[in-house]
């Protein structure tokens, strides 16, 4: 039996803005997807997803799930004719939008068959097989998913637009920061929305570089923040990060409402992660107490929501 595991991810900086090459910062979370492959009789493949899930998620993604493990399987070039495969999906990453639930699929994929077939992958293989296997769920996908999932840790990712090796490097924290996830209940469509901001980019390609020029000097100074573990500047800059998915249209009233009550409970910053449009929200709330205190409003609220630390 292989046997591999892919991160789950947030996006602190930069998602959307990253499709047109400019930076971003991503941090793995604790949880991770695992997967084990099994040779079996029957041809083909056949899934057991027993990953834990907001509800319909697995469902609503199983076509482009299906899809992307075609994708991995061929960038493997394993025939399953006379042989087949099981596959098995397990691990603490809760499947939502916008956690990398995909792409640490897709990388947990990767490494049980290079596992179960010594194909002697290396983690660069592992990203390129996640990668393909992530064109399933996004159609183009920027990559920071499937390097965040494979790779771990807090990283700085920028496309290489020209279809060259991106530029990825790790991002070094004094010590670990506290986060909080909180889930607006909404499988987002990345294909969708991805696609929404581009139009809107057509539409009025003034405007959006001027945004995409206010953000390349944000992501600059959040790289900074970061490194000198000034937090609140953190805070600061992914609240105006916000600002900016806002007025590109990737925002709605319910990652609104949880980012508002993030902030109202002390968080020192805010934002929609991810693909927006739904999916979830990350505030920054270094110490425990902090931590406790916004993760039990949205529990109030009936918000379903997960503590977790970035840099570790
Ligand atoms: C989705 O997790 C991140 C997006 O920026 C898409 C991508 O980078 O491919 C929305």
């Amino acid at each position: 039996m292989g046997e591999g595991s892919g991160y789950g991810k947030v996006i602190l900086f930069g998602e959307h803005f990253v499709v047109y090459g400019l930076p971003a910062i991503a941090s793995a979370i604790g949880s991770k997807t695992t997967a084990t492959v099994t040779c079996v009789r029957e041809s083909g493949w056949h899934l057991e997803d027993e990953r834990p899930e907001m509800p319909g998620y697995k469902r609503e993604k199983a076509d482009q799930q299906r899809v992307s493990i075609n994708n991995i399987l061929r960038f493997a070039g394993l025939p399953l004719d006379r042989q087949g495969i099981k596959i098995r999906f397990g691990g603490d990453l809760v499947c939502a939008s916008g956690i990398g639930a995909s792409a640490a699929g897709c990388a947990a994929l990767a490494r049980a068959l290079s596992d179960e077939f010594n194909l002697g992958w290396d983690d660069e293989k592992v990203n390129e097989a996640a990668y393909e296997g992530e064109k399933g769920y996004h159609g183009t996908p920027s990559g920071i998913d499937n390097t965040a999932a494979t790779f771990g840790g807090l990283i700085w990712f920028e496309k290489d637009m020209e279809g060259g090796p991106n530029i990825v490097r790790r991002i070094g924290l004094k010590e670990p920061a506290d986060l909080v996830i909180a889930n607006t209940g909404i499988t987002a469509d990345t294909v969708e929305v991805v696609a929404d901001v581009r139009r809107r980019r057509e539409e009025d390609s003034r405007q959006f570089e001027e945004i995409l020029a206010r953000y390349r000097d944000l992501v600059s100074e959040a790289e900074a923040a970061l490194t000198t573990l000034d937090l609140n500047r953190v805070g600061l800059l992914m609240n105006a990060n916000h600002d900016l998915l806002v007025e590109i249209g990737v925002s709605c009233n319910e990652l609104e409402e949880l980012v508002a009550l993030a902030r109202e409970e002390g968080a020192l910053g805010a934002k929609l992660t991810g693909t927006g449009r739904g999916g979830n929200i990350i505030a920054l709330t270094p110490g425990k107490r902090l931590q406790e205190g916004v993760v039990n409003a949205f529990k109030m609220s009936g918000v379903t929501v997960w503590p977790t630390r970035i840099g570790v």
